[in-house]
């Protein structure tokens, strides 16, 4: 049955923690540039991708479901420094001043609120631009009044959130985060070292209706609190952890190896990486955060439980690593030792050489685009159909994560086509 979705009228604000970040920038500018035609918007599935109707006709997605126009997207956000969106997209050195000056008047206009930030939460960032608050529920008022100011002053239908901030240190999931009740008594005793600045943005934006996504592989909505909550207010959550690159490639050559029936007996994942990112990851209490979200996602695609002559002892290996020269330019290199016929060794070598920015940008467009649809369609709590963009989907304990690629896209297709009343084509999409 078709599901009422509300129109794409008027402005949607998308507000971006870490709005003078690297991605962020890049996002902004290259969604900027796809409004004066300056620059086409390569990887954006929302932008470029089709679906076949159940009529057999392929369509381009945003021909046949309501998302909001790029030109009707007001871009904001808060960082704790104060570098206006042109400056800080200056400072990352991802695009050309070329590509920045032809969007030069609107980039300068994008100016941080100041930021909800604890150093204890990612101790290689010193930043100036910061709220002072005595507690963190006072984070969480503050936060709320800049969401329904920035809507007001900008004339906003709609506000949409997105974390596009550093990776915070590593913490296990404690008593706290367990119900909303508990997780509102931590933040109002100020428990500093449970409740991490990323819940405040989270919490803020889901009290205020906003749909909230973390790009980064922060704790943050991948709580039972948060899925309570999101679900109480109706407002959706998505995350967590761009898969931009070596975990994409993970996720469509361990399908591959799984569908051929060829063993994996190890996987070793290294990388160099030279941007702030890579500077706050190369904190080891930060970097495991990382880590587990990149390490999750083998195992979920092997089953070694079902196939363990094939998948039952995979020495599964990541490093990152900290190299300025390189900026934002990532080298990544996978060396993949899988066993054919009989069990004789082989051995595969990937070596990526990509641009962080270049491909996370249109994953965080299209997942504010996706969450303020499905917001729209009357969707709440975790969207899992949007796994397709995470390296590490969030989930509830009951349910498996989806990482497969392909399996992921066919949900991002079925849903959609779920939201307009279609049958799936009854042939290959
Ligand atoms: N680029 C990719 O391919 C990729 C992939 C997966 C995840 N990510 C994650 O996306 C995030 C952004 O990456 P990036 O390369 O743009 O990093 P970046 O360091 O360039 O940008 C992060 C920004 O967040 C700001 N910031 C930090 N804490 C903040 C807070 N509490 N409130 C407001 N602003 C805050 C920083 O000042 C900085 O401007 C990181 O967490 C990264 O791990 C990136």
């Amino acid at each position: 049955m078709k599901q009422e979705i509300k129109p794409a009228s008027g402005k949607l604000g998308i507000l971006i923690v870490g709005v003078g970040g690297a991605v962020s920038t890049t996002m902004i500018t290259g969604t900027l540039a796809a409004c004066k035609g300056t620059a086409k918007p390569i990887g954006s599935i929302t932008q470029m991708a089709t679906m076949k109707m159940e009529n057999g006709e392929e369509k381009l997605i945003k021909d046949v479901v309501p998302l909001t126009n790029l030109n009707d997207i007001i871009f904001g956000g808060w960082d704790i420094f104060p570098d206006n969106a042109y400056d800080a997209a200056v400072y990352a050195e991802v695009l050309k001043a070329k590509d920045l000056n032809a969007v030069k008047d609107e980039l300068e206009k994008i100016k941080p609120m100041p930021a909800a930030f604890d150093h204890n939460w990612a101790k290689r960032l010193n930043g100036t631009h910061v709220k002072s608050t005595n507690n963190r529920w006072e984070m969480v008022e503050q936060l709320r009044q800049d969401i329904r100011d920035f809507k007001a002053a900008n004339n906003c239908e709609r506000i949409a959130v997105l974390w596009a901030a550093s990776t915070e240190v590593y913490i296990p999931i404690s008593e706290e985060h367990m119900t909303l009740e508990a997780l509102e008594k931590a933040m109002k005793e100020n428990k500093e070292d449970i409740i991490s600045p990323s819940m405040c943005y989270a919490y803020a934006s889901i009290a205020e209706g906003a749909p909230f996504v973390m790009g980064a592989p922060n704790l943050c909505i991948d709580i039972p609190a948060m899925w309570e909550f999101s679900k109480k207010m109706n407002v959706p959550i998505a995350g967590k952890d761009f898969k931009s690159g070596q975990t994409l490639m993970k996720t469509v050559l361990a399908p591959m190896f799984k569908t051929r029936m060829l063993g994996v007996s190890g996987w070793f994942s290294t990388n160099i990486l030279g941007n702030r990112d890579g500077a706050v990851l190369d904190d080891p209490d930060n970097f495991k955060t990382k880590e587990v979200s990149k390490l999750s996602v083998i195992e979920n695609i092997f089953e070694p439980e079902k196939f363990p002559d094939l998948y039952g002892d995979v020495y599964h290996k990541v490093r990152i690593n900290y190299y300025p020269p390189r900026k934002d330019n990532k080298e990544a290199w996978d060396n993949i030792d899988i066993f054919g016929w009989m069990g004789y060794p082989m051995e595969i070598k990937v070596n990526f050489l990509c641009r962080d920015s270049i491909l996370a940008a249109p994953i965080a467009l299209d997942l504010i685009l996706f969450s303020d649809l499905a917001s729209r369609a009357g969707m709440c709590g975790i969207q899992t159909w949007l796994s397709f963009f995470s390296k590490s989907p969030i989930h509830e304990f009951n349910e498996e994560p989806i990482h497969d690629l392909f399996t992921q896209w066919r949900l991002v297709k079925q849903t959609l086509r779920n939201m307009l009343g279609q049958e799936s084509p009854s042939y290959l999409d």
